[in-house]
């Protein structure tokens, strides 16, 4: 299995005469991770949804292997759903099953191989997500880091060029949100399958994916790689990224503008963004990511469309400017950023 594009143009999805969001036009290049931000009922949701043909958005298009999603036959439709995998918030596993029936459900559903054939893809899921020796357990005996792999093994069962996570970080501690990005980066190396994640999470945003995109007042307000949202100065992006509490985005809902002003005045200089953290790489003994040659390639060749600062991280990520770069901008091992400051866990506890 390898990733495949998803294109979308000019999307628009509401809900009766409530508007979700309007044009959203953005490509998840193949292979690579994408990170979709945005405050609470920004409508990620409703966007990934829309992406497995759940929701029907009014316009635009969704193309996947030359399918307009929005525009082709139920069959079609079906065949293409086939290609994804998701991970709901919290597993979404049936809880009377245990972990094996669980994993094993989506093989049954949808295709015709015989229980032998089964269990050796239970069997190496299980042991991609760490759960081997727990396929007798019941849902409701594990914990939720455990929960969200289970969910994730059965995501992963019939191959899936393209998988949705669903704020996958939702609800663990520090130290179990490190450990599955890693797992996350990790599955990436394997399956070079194309990933779209939700999540609230700054430290997932900053060192997990290859490119960000950011939901707000029911637009796309950006969609980049990642140096480029990163080192962004456009203040809602900044807010987000950083955890300023200065900016468009407020406690609960999105801030009125007047507010939003004010504060940014009282504030006054807000202090520089800090330096890029490193992007995770794929653990000792992982193959490498496909994703990261095709990607150097692709955002090499869009440097002039961005803001010097967007480009002088890129040349700086890929080691061709400054001699003096601050080390932390060049891809490093998995040791360090987001788990260098967690106390050590045994890889298969949480
Ligand atoms: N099936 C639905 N029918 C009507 N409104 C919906 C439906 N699903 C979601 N919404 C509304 O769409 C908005 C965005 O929801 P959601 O995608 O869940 O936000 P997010 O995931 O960004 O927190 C919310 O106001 C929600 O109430
Ligand atoms: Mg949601």
């Amino acid at each position: 299995m390898s990733g495949v594009a998803v294109d979308v143009r000019g999307l628009t999805k509401s809900f009766g005469p409530a508007n979700i969001w309007s044009d959203v036009t953005l490509t998840l290049p193949p292979g690579e991770v994408s990170v979709l931000l945005g405050p609470s009922g920004t409508g990620k949701s409703v966007f990934l949804k829309s992406l497995i043909g759940l929701l029907k958005p009014e316009r635009g298009s969704i193309v996947i292997h030359d399918t307009d999603l929005l525009k082709c036959s139920e069959s079609r439709l079906y065949e293409i759903r086939k290609l994804f995998g998701v991970l709901f918030q919290d597993g979404a596993l049936f809880g009377s099953m245990n972990l094996y029936d669980n994993i094993a459900f989506p093989l049954r559903e949808h295709t015709r191989k015989p229980e032998t054939e089964i269990r050796d893809i239970v069997a190496e899921k299980m042991e991609m997500v760490g759960l081997t020796g727990d396929e007798g357990k019941l849902p409701g005996e594990i914990s939720g880091g455990m929960r969200k792999r289970a969910g994730l093994a059965r995501a992963l069962v019939l191959d899936p060029e393209i998988i949705l996570f669903d704020e996958p970080d939702s609800g663990l501690d520090p130290v179990r949100t490190a450990y599955l990005n890693q797992l996350i980066i990790d599955l990436n190396a394997q399956t070079d399958s194309t990933f779209l994640i939700v999540t609230h999470d700054i430290n997932t945003a900053q060192t997990v994916p290859d490119n960000i995109g950011l939901l707000f007042r029911k637009h796309l307000a950006m969609f980049g790689p990642r140096e480029q949202l990163l080192t962004s100065e456009e203040p809602v992006v900044a807010q987000f990224l950083n955890g300023r509490r200065q900016g468009p985005i407020g406690m609960s809902e999105e801030k009125d503008t007047a507010q939003a002003q004010r504060e940014m005045a009282e504030a006054g200089e807000l202090d520089g963004l800090p330096p890029l953290k490193s992007q995770l790489a794929a653990s000792p003994g992982m193959p490498e990511r496909k994703a990261v040659g095709r990607r150097r390639e692709r955002v090499l060749s869009m440097l002039p469309e961005f803001a010097p600062s967007a480009r002088r991280a890129i040349q700086e990520s890929y080691g061709l400017v400054g001699a003096g770069a601050p080390a932390g901008h060049v891809p490093s091992g998995p040791a360090d950023a987001a788990t260098e400051t967690f106390p050590r866990v045994g890889r298969h506890d949480w």
